[in-house]
C-alpha cells in the first residue's frame, strides 16, 4: 500500500529514523536578503572590475564540464602552496568551504565517546557540526571582554581530554585574536589536535600558519570567502601529512567543482587586487568603529575580522535589529546564539557609502527608540 506524505504513519516514520540529535537541531539561519544592503554574513562588497572579469571569463571558457574535477586539484594546491610559502614537510587539503573542512576533520575524528571543544561564543559551526556527527561538544566560557580564558581552558583541556580544539583567530563573532602565548600553552597541553581557523586572516594578517609543521598538533585552515571569493566556496587547510591522509579518505572525492579550481588559479594572478580592497576593508573598520563608539548607548568591540560586534541598551537589541531590517539593512542579531551576546548585533564592515548607511540608520534607530 502506497503511504501517503501527509499521513501519520510517514510522520512517524520520519521521527522513528531520524536521530533525536539532528530532529532536536534548528536549521542553520542563512539568509539571502534579497533587495536589502546585506551586511549579516561578512561578505566582501568588492567585485572584479570588467577588465579582470573578462580574463576569467575566457578562463573559464576552458574547463570541460563533462568530466569531473581533478580529485586532488593539483594545479590549485601547487599555485596555493608557493602563494603561502608552505614547507615541504606541511601538506594542504582543499574544502567546499572552510565549512566543509570543519566538517571533515569533525567526522575523521569525532564520535560518541569524542569530545570537541572551543572557547565560546565561538563560529556556530563547531558546536553545530558536533552534534550533526554525535560527538559530544564542550564550550568553555571567554572571560568577560571575550578572550580567551587560559586556565579555564587548561583545565577542560585536562577534564575532557578533546580530539580536537577549534580556534578561531580571529574569533567570530567577538573579532579578537589568540594570543601567541594561549595558542603555545594549549598545543602543549592538548592530546588531539588543534584548529586554527584564520577564516578572516586578509583582515587580521595576523597568522599561525609558520608553526604548522613545527607541531605535530597543529593545523590551520583559511577560506577564500572573504576575500571577495564567496560564491566558489573554496577553503584550504594546511597541516601535518599524516592527518591529511586520514582526513582525504573521508573528504569526497570531487568536493572541488572544476570552475572553482580554475578561477581560484586565475584568481591566485590577481592577489594583489585582492589585498587592495582588504585593506580599504581595514581602514573602514577603523572609521566605522570610531562612528559607533560615538552613539550613545552602544558598545563596540574592537575587531581584527571585517565585522564589528555591537552591543546594544538593555531589552533593545531585538528593536533595533527589527529597525534596520524595515529600513533595508540586514545584520546578525546574536541575541539568543550565546548567553554572553545578550542585546548584540554583529555587523559586516563594508564600503564606505555602506558603513556611513549602516551608521545613520543605525543611530536614527537607536534615537526612534529613546536611547
Ligand atoms: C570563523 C569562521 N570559520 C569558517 C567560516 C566558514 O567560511 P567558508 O565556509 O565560507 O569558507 C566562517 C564563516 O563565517 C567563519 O566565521
Amino acid at each position: 500500500m502506497k503511504r501517503s506524505l501527509s499521513g501519520e504513519s510517514f510522520k512517524s516514520s520520519v521521527s522513528r529514523w531520524v536521530p533525536a540529535r539532528i530532529r532536536n537541531l534548528s536549521l542553520y539561519p542563512a539568509s539571502t536578503g534579497k533587495g536589502m544592503l546585506k551586511l549579516d554574513a561578512m561578505e566582501n562588497p568588492y567585485v572584479w572590475p570588467e577588465d579582470i572579469r573578462r580574463l576569467w571569463q575566457q578562463e573559464l571558457h576552458k574547463v570541460p564540464l563533462n568530466c569531473y574535477p581533478d580529485p586532488q586539484a593539483s594545479a590549485l594546491c601547487e599555485q596555493l602552496k608557493k602563494w603561502c610559502g608552505l614547507n615541504n614537510n606541511v601538506g594542504l587539503m582543499l574544502g567546499n568551504g572552510s565549512d566543509e573542512l570543519i566538517q571533515i576533520i569533525a567526522m575523521t575524528l569525532g564520535g560518541p565517546d569524542r569530545v570537541i571543544l572551543a572557547p565560546e561564543p565561538s563560529f556556530a559551526m563547531y558546536s553545530l557540526i558536533a552534534q550533526v556527527i554525535g560527538a559530544q561538544y564542550v564550550g568553555v566560557r571567554r572571560t568577560a571582554n571575550f578572550d580567551i580564558d587560559l586556565p579555564a581552558l587548561l583545565d577542560a583541556i585536562d577534564e575532557h581530554n578533546p580530539c580536537c580544539i577549534f580556534l578561531a583567530h580571529p574569533n567570530n563573532p567577538t573579532g579578537n585574536l589568540c594570543t601567541p602565548e594561549v595558542v603555545e600553552r594549549v598545543l602543549d597541553a592538548a592530546g588531539g589536535l588543534v584548529v586554527l581557523d584564520e577564516a578572516y586572516h586578509a583582515f587580521s594578517r595576523s597568522t599561525f600558519l609558520d608553526l604548522v609543521g613545527d607541531h605535530d598538533n597543529l593545523i590551520v585552515i583559511r577560506t577564500f570567502s572573504k576575500l571577495g571569493l564567496a560564491a566558489l566556496r573554496l577553503g584550504f587547510l594546511a597541516g601535518p601529512k599524516d592527518w591529511l591522509a586520514e582526513f582525504n579518505k573521508v573528504r569526497l572525492p570531487y568536493n572541488i567543482n572544476t570552475l572553482t579550481q580554475a578561477s581560484v588559479c586565475f584568481a591566485l594572478h590577481h592577489m594583489d587586487w585582492f589585498e587592495g580592497r582588504a585593506a580599504l576593508i581595514r581602514d573602514e573598520r577603523t572609521r566605522l568603529l570610531r562612528a559607533l563608539e560615538g552613539v550613545p548607548g552602544l558598545t563596540v568591540y574592537p575587531s581584527a575580522g571585517n565585522f564589528l560586534l555591537v552591543r546594544t541598551p538593555a531589552g533593545s537589541g531585538q528593536a533595533v535589529f527589527e529597525g534596520l531590517k524595515d529600513g533595508g539593512i540586514l545584520v546578525k542579531n546574536l541575541h539568543s546564539a550565546h548567553p554572553a551576546l545578550a542585546e548584540c548585533l554583529r555587523v559586516t564592515v563594508s564600503t564606505r557609502e555602506h558603513n556611513e548607511s549602516l551608521y545613520k540608520l543605525l543611530s536614527e534607530v537607536l534615537a526612534q527608540l529613546g536611547r
